[in-house]
């Protein structure tokens, strides 16, 4: 019988296991809004008869209870306190090679906890300075002007990028998605926010480049002061345009009559790295930044009518839709940098959509072009993909740099319909249908390539800028909170992070299919595609869910056919990477077990396919974000610590990474085995 995890000190009623706090500030509170996609398109497919594999039994879920034990560092704060272990999740150290760990217990420590014979330091934390002569952090005396040149605010997406010419330095590169002013300012006053504060979060907003040196003989990472490739990008810096919808007219503002010529990204959530030596960056939940905001195209993205949570209108009309309707226009798309030129202008590369980005991972086609994988991150929204029509040269020539700098300016943008191979027997409770498995066939269909469109009644600018809408016309399949979206360099198999949907199958909602199994879903599901061929350029794939999240207790769950009595329990998949392996690892945000978030790895091949292990923790109110597995280390963002329910700067939901009576700092961790050996055996 399912039951609960014990839910202890995060009693947190809202949708997707995040507190008040993180609602407001990162989405806007969407989750209170009215559903976005109210479209009238409810896509229901014929079965094909081109079926993926299947497998016939689900296997049984015995249950044991295996005390492991639990490895926590750098603990300050709060009393611990520990989930009763009832979940060995393995428990054990023989795993497939590179996940030989002893898995993680749930609990509610305000620590980040790792494994035993693993150790953790922090590699950078809010506010530190990336150049000599720039203040440490202080609380109390906070500036704009600091800001710009310190760490930014709630690290998100993280790489780390080879730095040839320099042994034992690597170049890593951080979202910083949005700002907690309550966590981060002591006195905030939400509704008379000064401009100094309203400028420092628009400085702790953007990305960071930061050089990093390897530590020798461990897996520590520091930060390397003034490198000259270190780099802030704030809500300020300027960025071009580019591609199809550059210079549109639905893109030009009074200040930019060319339309092609931006100021900053924001709400940055995940990205990607390209294999020409750039990393893409999605701009997220843009919706909270312009205030009244009323058309038809402003409600499908979510922007509000009335003033915004933060106010940047009151001190810069370009975020208010009433004085420079446009502007919103100029948010919402991917973001590509040239970490190795901090000179270069960043691109917001219109041919890939605008949308709610959550990330953007490409991977090339057989004649080396790239394809990228893209998810827009809200309840019953879509999931993407642009296939370039350009190769890509190899070398690091600059005639070769700049060509490649064009290649997500050409090519077609798709949205993914879904059919499921075993209709009339999903019931939104999550019984596998008899074939063994929720899967099916799909098709990506074609939006636009580049000024011509395919979608009937709207232009090749307007699929570009309305992407939603766009994809609400062709019948795309309405998911669950499509998050990261990621080819395995193993495998070929593409991964769908979706990481929950509370409205799936309410009244007025769309209900469960075989590609959204569960009404009222909790705890989300990873769906894992493969394109036919295995050609990433082909419009047809097979799918199948590879994990159906939740407490390993609960009958709904599954693991790829991995016995339950083996593995962690998981809630709420949002971004994903690989390690040298071929593993996915996962990290979640929102956890509706009543527990932390953490990173997981799990096998996606062999037989020991299915069998998730949790790695680590991450404190009170924080999300595992921007996980990196290289061989010796693990790299994760702890992103909104001590965001928990009534939290302020005064009264923190938690105290890491420094302890009681200093403010609450998003950091990045780094974990490496303290035998200085592989991560997983
Ligand atoms: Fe910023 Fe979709 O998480
Ligand atoms: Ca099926
Ligand atoms: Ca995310």
């Amino acid at each position: 019988m399912y039951r609960p995890l014990p839910l202890l000190h995060h009693d947190t009623p809202h949708p997707g296991g995040r507190s008040a706090l993180t609602c407001r500030y990162r989405c806007g509170d969407a989750c209170f809004q009215e559903v976005p996609n109210t479209s009238a398109n409810a896509y229901a497919g014929d079965v094909i008869a081109d079926a993926v594999s299947r497998r016939a039994v689900v296997r049984g879920a015995a249950v044991l209870t295996v005390a492991a034990a639990v490895g926590v560092g750098a603990v300050t704060g709060a009393a611990p306190a520990v989930a009763r272990p009832r979940h060995p999740g393995g428990g054990r150290r023989d795993g497939a090679r590179g996940l030989r760990f002893t898995p993680v217990q749930p609990n509610t420590l305000d620590a980040v906890v790792v494994p035993p014979g693993y150790r953790q330091d922090i590699v950078i934390k809010w506010g530190d300075p990336l150049f000599p002569g720039v203040p440490d952090f202080d609380p109390d005396r906070q500036s704009a002007r600091a800001q710009a040149r310190q760490f930014g605010y709630n690290n998100d997406f993280l790489s780390l990028l080879p730095l040839p010419g320099e042994p034992g330095r690597q170049v890593m590169v951080a979202n910083h998605e949005y700002t907690s002013e309550w966590l981060m300012f002591r006195g905030y006053d939400a509704e008379n926010p000064t401009r100094e504060q309203v400028e420092t979060a628009w400085a702790a907003h953007g990305l960071s480049v930061v050089v990093v040196q390897e530590e020798r003989g461990s897996g520590r990472l520091r930060p390397v002061l003034g490198h000259r490739l270190n780099r802030r990008v704030t809500a300020s810096t300027p960025m071009r345009l580019t591609g199809p919808a550059a210079g549109a007219a639905l893109l030009r503002t009074t200040a930019d009559p060319s339309g092609t010529s931006v100021l900053g990204t924001f709400n940055n959530c995940a990205g990607g790295e390209t294999p020409w030596g750039t990393t893409l960056h999605g701009e997220e939940n843009i919706n909270m930044y312009f205030a009244h905001a009323g058309r038809e195209t402003d409600r499908r993205y979510g922007l509000p009518r009335g003033a915004t949570e933060r106010k940047w209108e009151r001190f810069d009309e370009r975020f208010d839709a009433t004085r420079e309707p446009n502007e919103c226009h100029r948010f919402g798309w991917v973001v590509e940098l040239d970490p190795y030129d901090p000179d270069s202008v960043p691109r917001k590369r219109t041919a890939l959509g605008r949308f709610k980005h959550e990330g953007a991972q490409p991977r090339l086609t057989h004649d080396g072009r790239p394809v990228v994988y893209l998810g827009d991150d809200e309840r019953f929204e879509y999931f993407y993909k642009f296939v370039s029509s350009k190769r890509m040269r190899k070398g690091r020539s600059r005639a070769a740099r700049e060509h490649n700098l064009t290649l997500l300016d050409e090519g077609t943008l798709y949205v993914a319909r879904l059919t499921g191979d075993s209709p009339g027997e999903v019931d939104g409770s999550g019984v596998h249908p008899q074939d063994g498995e929720f899967d099916g066939t799909g098709t990506w269909i074609p939006l636009a390539t580049g000024d011509v469109s395919h979608v009937p009644g709207m232009t090749a600018e307007e699929v570009h800028v309305f992407t939603r809408l766009a994809a609400d016309r062709v019948g795309a399949t309405k998911m669950d909170r499509p998050e990261d979206v990621q080819p395995s360099p193993r495998t070929g198999r593409v991964y769908v992070a979706l990481t929950n949907n509370s409205e799936r199958g309410k009244p007025g909602r769309p209900g469960a299919d075989e590609a959204n199994p569960r009404h009222l879903n909790k705890h989300g599901q990873i769906l894992e595609l493969v394109e036919h061929g295995n050609d990433p350029a082909r419009d047809t794939f097979v799918w199948r869910l590879f994990l159906v999240a939740g407490d390993p207790q609960d009958p709904a769950t599954y693991f790829a056919g991995f016995p339950k009595d083996r593995v962690s329990p998981i809630s709420c998949p949002d971004n994903i990477t690989f390690d040298p392996h071929g593993h996915m690892w996962i990290s979640t945000d929102g956890n509706n077990l009543g527990v932390n978030d953490g990173l997981f790895g799990v096998a996606t091949h062999g037989e020991r396919r299915g069998e998730l292990k949790q790695f680590l923790t991450v404190p009170v109110g924080a999300e595992t974000c921007g996980p990196v597995v290289q061989e010796r280390r693990v790299l994760v963002a702890v992103q909104h610590p001590g965001e928990t329910d009534g939290a302020t700067a005064e009264r923190p939901g938690s105290t890491w990474p420094e302890g009681p009576g200093t403010l609450v700092r998003p950091a990045v961790v780094v974990v490496w085995p303290e035998d200085g050996g592989r991560i997983g055996g």
